[in-house]
C-alpha cells in the first residue's frame, strides 16, 4: 500500500527531473538552425550590420557558411550567400520562400503592403497584378509596340548630352540617367514626359524615389522591435509617409486626368482603367495607384543606378570604354541610334552590362523574402516567418566562382562564357532574382539599360573633371533597398 504523500512527492520529483532533461538537452529544432555569430541579448546581431550590410554580411558568411542565421532584434534572419543555396531558396522551394517580410515603413504608408505587387504574398491578388503587368506592359509584343516612345526619349538624352558637349558643361550622369529612366517609364505607362533634364523637378523626384528605397531598405529599429513602431525612433515611418504620399499625389492626378479624357493613347494606364471600368471589383482605382507607385519606384532608380555604375566602371577603365564604342560604331554605324533589336548584335555591350550587374547588383539582397513554413536548406531549418536575404552581391564577389573578383573585366562573359545570363537560370548572376518573384520588369529594364548605355558611349567621348584620374573616381556606395553611388558621377562629354 503506497501513501498519497509518497505518490505526490514522486510525481513532483519526476516532473522536476523531466523539466531538467528537457531544458538541458539541446532543442533539436534550435540545434538545426543555420550557424551564425553570437547573438547578444535583446539586440541580437544588429550592431554587426554596419552602414553597408551587404558587405558585412558577406564577410560574416565567409566564416559561418552560405546559410547563416542572425537575430536582428526580434527578427530571425537567414542570409543566403552562394549560388547553390540561392537555387534551393528561389527554385527548389520557391513557393515556400515566396512571401515577403514587410517593413514597418511600407505598412505605415497608406497600408501599401495590402495592395502592392512588391509586398503582397503569392496569392490571387498578386497573381492578378503580375498577369496584368505581363500582358499589358512587359510582353515582347507590348514592348515592341511601345519602342517608338522610348526611341524619342533616348533621342532627347542624346540631344541633352550633345548640348553639354558643345558648351563644355559637366554632366551629372546619374541625374541624366534618372531623368531618362523616368521618362522612358512614364512614356511606356502614361504616354507623357515626366521630367526635364537638369531641372529641379527631376532632382526632387530622384530624391523622393531614393527616399522610398531608403525608408524601406535601411535598418529600422521599428522593424526589429515592433513595440517601437509607435515611437518611430529614427523617424523612418514619418519619412515613408511623406515620400509615398508625394508619389501617390502625382499618380492621383494622372489617373484623374486619364479618367476625364478617355481614349487615344492606349498605354498601360488606359488598359488598367479599362479593366477597372469593366469590373470594379477586379481592379480598384486604389489598386491602380499602388501598382503605378511600385512600377515607378522599382523601375527608375534600379535602371538609372545600373547605368551610372556602368559608366563609372567604364570611366575607370578607358580601354573598355573605347572597346564598347568601337563595337557600336563598327556594327551599327557612326551617328546612328542603337535600336532595341540591335542589342543581340552587340556582345561586348552585353558583357559590360553583365559585369556591372555582377559587381553592382541594384538590389544586393533582392527584396527580402520570408519563409511560409519551416523549410530545410542544406540540412538546417529555416524557421517559419524568418526573413530571408539572398546576398547576390556576395555571390558576385565570391572568389570561388569568379577570378579577379574586384576587377571590372567584361571579357569574362565572352568566349564560351557568353551563355551565362541574368534571367534567373544561372544562380551565380541573379540581379533580378529568380523563380516566381523574379523582377517582372526585366524585359523592359534589359532594353532600357543597354540603350541608355549605348547612347552615352556610342555617340560621345568622356573626359573626367580636370585634375581627376580614373582611379580617383569615388566608388563609395549608399545602401537602401537598392545600392546607389554615394557621390554622383560627373564627367564632361566630348563630341566625336
Ligand atoms: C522586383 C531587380 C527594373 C518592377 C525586383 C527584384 C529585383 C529586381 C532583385 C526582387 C526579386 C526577388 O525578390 O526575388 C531589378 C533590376 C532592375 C529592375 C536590377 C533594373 C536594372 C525594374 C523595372 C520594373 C521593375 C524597369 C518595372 C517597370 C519590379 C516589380 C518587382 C520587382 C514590380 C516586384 C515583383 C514581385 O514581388 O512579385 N526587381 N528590377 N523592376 N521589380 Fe525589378
Amino acid at each position: 500500500f503506497i501513501s498519497m504523500d509518497f505518490l505526490t512527492s514522486l510525481l513532483v520529483i519526476i516532473s522536476i527531473v523531466w523539466i531538467c532533461i528537457i531544458s538541458l538537452s539541446p532543442n533539436p529544432r534550435a540545434r538545426r538552425l543555420p550557424p551564425g555569430p553570437y547573438q547578444f541579448p535583446i539586440i541580437g546581431n544588429i550592431l554587426e550590420l554596419g552602414p553597408k550590410p551587404h558587405r558585412s554580411l558577406a564577410k560574416l558568411s565567409r566564416k559561418y557558411g552560405p546559410v547563416m542565421s542572425l537575430k536582428l532584434g526580434s527578427i530571425t534572419t537567414v542570409v543566403i550567400s552562394s549560388p547553390e543555396t540561392a537555387k534551393i531558396v528561389l527554385q527548389t522551394h520557391d513557393l515556400l520562400f515566396s512571401s515577403r517580410k514587410i517593413p514597418a515603413s511600407v505598412s505605415a504608408a497608406l497600408q501599401h503592403d495590402k495592395f502592392s505587387l512588391v509586398w503582397l504574398p503569392v496569392d490571387n491578388q498578386w497573381r492578378k497584378l503580375r498577369k496584368i503587368c505581363k500582358e499589358q506592359m512587359f510582353s515582347a509584343a507590348r514592348l515592341d509596340a511601345s519602342q517608338g516612345l522610348r526611341r524619342e526619349k533616348l533621342q532627347k538624352l542624346r540631344d541633352y548630352v550633345r548640348d553639354c558637349s558643345e558648351t563644355g558643361r559637366v554632366l551629372d550622369i546619374g541625374e541624366a540617367a534618372f531623368t531618362t529612366a523616368l521618362n522612358l517609364m512614364s512614356a511606356t505607362l502614361f504616354s507623357v514626359e515626366f521630367a526635364q533634364f537638369g531641372s529641379d523637378s527631376s532632382q526632387e523626384m530622384k530624391e523622393v524615389v531614393w527616399g522610398v528605397m531608403k525608408c524601406v531598405g535601411s535598418p529600422n529599429f521599428a522593424d526589429y522591435f515592433p513595440i517601437l513602431k509607435s515611437v518611430d525612433p529614427q523617424g523612418i515611418l514619418k519619412d515613408a509617409v511623406i515620400c509615398f504620399g508625394k508619389l501617390f499625389k502625382i499618380f492621383d492626378r494622372f489617373i484623374n486626368e486619364k479618367m476625364k479624357c478617355r481614349g487615344g493613347n492606349n498605354d498601360l494606364v488606359d488598359a488598367l482603367i479599362d479593366i477597372h471600368q469593366k469590373d470594379e471589383a477586379q481592379l480598384t482605382i486604389n489598386d491602380i495607384k499602388h501598382l503605378l507607385l511600385d512600377l515607378f519606384v522599382a523601375g527608375s532608380d534600379t535602371t538609372s543606378g545600373t547605368v551610372e555604375w556602368a559608366m563609372t566602371e567604364l570611366l575607370r577603365n578607358p580601354d573598355k570604354m573605347s572597346k564598347v564604342r568601337h563595337e557600336i560604331r563598327d556594327i551599327i554605324g557612326e551617328n546612328k541610334q542603337v535600336e532595341e533589336s540591335d542589342i543581340p548584335r552587340l556582345p561586348y555591350l552585353q558583357a559590360v552590362v553583365k559585369e556591372t550587374f555582377r559587381l553592382h547588383p541594384a538590389a544586393p539582397f533582392l527584396v527580402p523574402h520570408m519563409a511560409r513554413s519551416d523549410v530545410e536548406v542544406n540540412g538546417y531549418i529555416v524557421p517559419k516567418h524568418a526573413q530571408v536575404l539572398v546576398n547576390v552581391w556576395a555571390s558576385g564577389r565570391d572568389p570561388s566562382i569568379w577570378t579577379d573578383v574586384d576587377l571590372f573585366r567584361p571579357e569574362r562573359f565572352l568566349n564560351g562564357n557568353d551563355q551565362i545570363d541574368f534571367r534567373g537560370k544561372d544562380f551565380e548572376l541573379i540581379p533580378f532574382g529568380a523563380g516566381r518573384r523574379i523582377c517582372p520588369g526585366l524585359p523592359l529594364a534589359h532594353r532600357m539599360v543597354h540603350l541608355m548605355l549605348a547612347t552615352l558611349v556610342g555617340n560621345f567621348g568622356w573626359n573626367l573633371i580636370e585634375g581627376t584620374k580614373p582611379n580617383d573616381i569615388d566608388m563609395d556606395e549608399k545602401f537602401g533597398l537598392t545600392l546607389q553611388k554615394a557621390v554622383p558621377l560627373k564627367a564632361v562629354p566630348v563630341k566625336l
